[in-house]
This record gives C-alpha cells, structure tokens and sequence, in this order.
C-alpha cells in the first residue's frame, strides 16, 4: 500500500467555455517548422496544439472580467472605466498617478524617454528585451546588477532575482549617481527563469538608492507571483496576504511600468504608475503622442475594466497558489526524468537548460532555438528561445552577446491548460531529451534589425 505524499492544489474554477484545437501530425509540423524558418513565433497559433510560447495575454479571463467587457464606458476622454482602474492600482499597488498604455513597453518607452540621458547607465536585476531596448534608445546602457548565482542554472537559492549589492554600489561609485536616473528592479526576473527578488533585497536596494538619491522604477509585470514567492519563502511573511505584501514591495520604488497581460489575467493592457507628479506631469504629456488620450493610452475602456477586474483576482492567494502550483507539477516531474532545468522552478515557466540538454551543439549553433523547434515537431507544443538569439548583439561592436542562460521558455498562460496538457508537454520534452544525441543545431539565414528572436529565420545544418 502506497501513503500519500502531500494532498494536491486545484484550480479555484471550472471551465465554462472551451477553444477546440487542431490535432496534427509530425509530417504536417515538419512542414510548418521549415515554413517559419525554425522560429516558433512565426508559427501560425493554428498549427499549434498546446501554446506554451508566453503567458502574455494568453490568460483566459473570468466571467466576471467578461461581463465587466460589457460595461466599457468607450469615451474617448474620462472613461470610468479609467477611474476604476486608477483606483484598483492606487489600492493594491499603491502608486499615486496611473498613465494606461496599451502593454509594457508603452510604459518602458515613457519612463525611459523622460528620466534617461544619452550616457546614463541603468542598472537592473537582469534585462528584459524590450525594457532594455527602450533604455537604449533613449541613448542609456544598461548593467546587469543582479547576484552571480542567477547566472547559474543548478545553484538553488530562493530569491535568484536579488540585487547584488555591491555590484549596484560599485556601479554608481564608478559612474556617479549623476549619471543613473534609476534602478531597473523587476519582479520574478523573466530572463533568469522567473526568479524572484527578496523583499529584504528590494528594502536594501532602496536604503542604498536613497544615499544617492536614485530612483528606483519596478518592473511589475509578474510582482504578485514575487509575491507569492515572499510569502511561501521569505521570513515574516507566512501571514501576511499577497496584496499586502505587494503594496509593501511597491512602497520601496518610485514607479512602476506594467505588462497587465501576465499577472492581471488580461488579453492585453498595460500601465505606468508613478509617486512623483512632476514626472507623472510629462508622462501624461507624452502618452498622447505614443498612445492615445491620458485616460485611455490605446486601450478600449472594456480592457481597462477587465484589467481592473483582474487585479482583484490576480491577488486572491488560492488563485496564484494554483497558478504557480501548476508550473510546479511540471518541473517536479521534468526533474524526475533528470532533464535539466532552471532551478528553483520559476513562477511562470519552466526553463530548460539548452546547453546541458543538447551539450553537443556550441552556442553558436542556437541550441535553444533548435530545442524550441524540436518539441513543437515532436508534439506541438510550442516554447521560446531564450539564449544567443534573445540576447541580440552589442549595439557598440555588433558582436553576438553570448548570454551565459541558454534556455527554452515553457511558459503557462494563466487559467488554460489542464494538467492532461501538462503531462503531454512532459512527455514530449521527455522522449525529445532521450532523443538528444541525434539532434543538430540551426544556422541563422535572415537577422532582423530589432528585437531579431521574433522574425529571425533559420535552417537545419
Ligand atoms: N517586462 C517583463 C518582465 C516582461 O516579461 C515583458 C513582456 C515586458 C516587460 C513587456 O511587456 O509585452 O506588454 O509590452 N514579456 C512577454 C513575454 C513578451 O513573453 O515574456 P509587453
């Protein structure tokens, strides 16, 4: 007789509408694969069986989101729908002045534009792609601040997205804090395996910000998963709930810039929210150029009540419990089989470490990206490539960056698959790693100019 480990996690739903999908064949991806250039972002999402590309606006909404949709106020100016969500990010987030914008990087192109100067320096827990681009062109560099270990995909360590502090301090001694408008700090870190930041860390790296008086701006697109990271693993914060701990983490930046397609259970949206009114002043300015009006920044108002609607449940802790549980199951059993991944497990993704999987094929030869296009032929499942071709190249030299993560992203939307989804997906990974010798890597034959992992085209060698 078998006891029982551990009584499981459920979702706190049940399905009420279903999306069917095409089942296809191996001879049918194979053809599909070669016509998107081995990049599964240029797929199309109908030859696709389980979508694990992003978990950006991916997420499926509830009914009460849905039926906020129909009480979207569509004024071009003062929508209440804009008030609602002002007041739902003054409440849970805790920031004073909100501009919409119509996803992340509408927020990353205002703050960058406004606080960075050609010469700055902006150092961060990680780059994202976008963040960091939008740092660039607004004549900055950005410096990876964030612990060694994080660079290390087998160390175990509990908040892998943490600010090394004396890297930070070194930085603004080196530079002058004349020339860092503001520290990048993000949530669950994305590029590092979606690696939490301490509470502690976030605290230290203000007290240290204001000795020089730098800004901090927070990248919260995934902050209540961070949240919920705190609460499971941080000393002191076992009793508190997730809202409280992510109000007390946004209390230690200045502002935020949001991608509200992760956490807060929408299809598309995004903010930023700031304290100081001055800068807020100019964002308000600026949005209208870029976006659209201050009270809508190029969302419907429809988006902006679902966005607000979905704070409220992107809090509740049985919610992200079981959204993060669900990525658990599959590292847990991914790591029974030995396949090696980033850990600790990530909150909103898996990532495979394409440089052990395939240790056969040199950096050069993308083995992240020939992983990525592996798995969808073997079962169509589609990943990322996060590696040499997410990295980009050296704006200054036009040398590839060889990032030390060379990874693949199975990353879940939030409220969609079942976990007989999730274990065709561990299968799949599973009988592709048993398969691993016989596999060769990609060369690259088309290299767009910007963001180049979303259009790059690449062939068999
Ligand atoms: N910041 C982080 C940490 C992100 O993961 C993203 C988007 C953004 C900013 C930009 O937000 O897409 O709304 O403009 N990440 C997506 C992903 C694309 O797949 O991880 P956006």
């Amino acid at each position: 007789m078998t006891t029982l480990k551990r009584r499981s996690w459920a979702e706190p739903f049940k399905i009420k509408m279903v999306e069917p999908l095409k089942m296809t064949t191996k001879e049918y991806r194979q053809k599909a694969l070669i016509q998107a250039g081995y990049n599964t972002f240029l797929l199309k999402s109908e030859d696709v069986y389980i979508d694990l590309l992003t978990d950006s606006g991916t997420n499926a909404m509830s009914e009460y989101q849905w039926a906020g949709m129909m009480l979207g106020d569509e004024a071009y100016a003062g929508s209440k729908n804009f008030y609602h969500l002002e007041e739902a990010v003054q409440k849970y987030y805790g920031y004073k002045y909100l501009v919409p914008t119509h996803q992340g990087r509408g927020a990353e192109n205002l703050i960058s534009q406004i606080l960075i100067k050609k010469g700055d320096f902006i150092p961060g827990n990680m780059y994202f792609t976008t963040t960091r681009l939008h740092q660039e062109l607004a004549g900055g560099t950005f410096i990876d601040v964030i612990i060694d270990e994080a660079h290390q995909t087998e160390v175990e360590h509990p908040f892998k997205g943490n600010i090394d502090l004396q890297k930070l301090d070194d930085l603004i001694k080196k530079v002058g804090a004349n020339k860092i408008p503001y520290v990048s700090v993000a949530g669950t870190v994305n590029m590092a395996g979606g690696q939490p930041i301490s509470m502690k860390n976030i605290k230290q790296v203000r007290e240290l910000t204001s000795k020089y008086g730098i800004k901090i701006i927070f990248d919260a697109t995934r902050a209540i998963e961070n949240a919920y990271f705190i609460k499971t693993r941080e000393d002191g914060y076992q009793n508190k709930a997730i809202d409280e701990i992510l109000k007390e983490m946004c209390s230690y930046t200045d502002g935020a810039t949001m991608s509200g397609k992760k956490d807060l259970l929408v299809n598309m949206g995004g903010f930023l929210a700031l304290n100081d009114y001055a800068i807020f002043e100019e964002a308000r300015n600026m949005v209208v150029i870029y976006e659209g009006l201050h009270t809508y920044g190029g969302l419907a108002g429809r988006d902006m009540e679902a966005m607000a609607r979905g704070i409220e449940e992107a809090v509740q802790f049985d919610h992200i419990r079981a959204r993060i549980g669900q990525v658990e199951y599959v590292g847990e059993k991914l790591l029974e089989f030995d396949v090696p991944i980033v850990r600790p497990i990530g909150g909103h993704a898996i990532f495979l470490d394409a440089k052990q999987f395939f240790s056969q094929i040199p950096q050069i030869e993308f083995p992240a990206q020939t992983l990525a296009a592996e798995i969808y032929l073997d079962s169509g499942v589609r990943t990322m490539e996060r590696g040499i071709v997410s990295a980009g190249r050296n704006k200054d030299t036009g040398d590839h960056y060889y990032p030390k993560l060379e990874l693949v992203r199975i990353t879940f939307p939030r409220r969609v698959y079942t976990q007989a989804h999730c274990d065709v997906t561990i299968e799949s990974i599973v009988e592709t790693f048993e398969n691993r010798n016989n596999i060769k890597g990609l060369k690259m034959i088309y290299e767009p100019k910007y963001l180049r992992f979303f259009q790059a085209r690449f062939e068999r060698l």
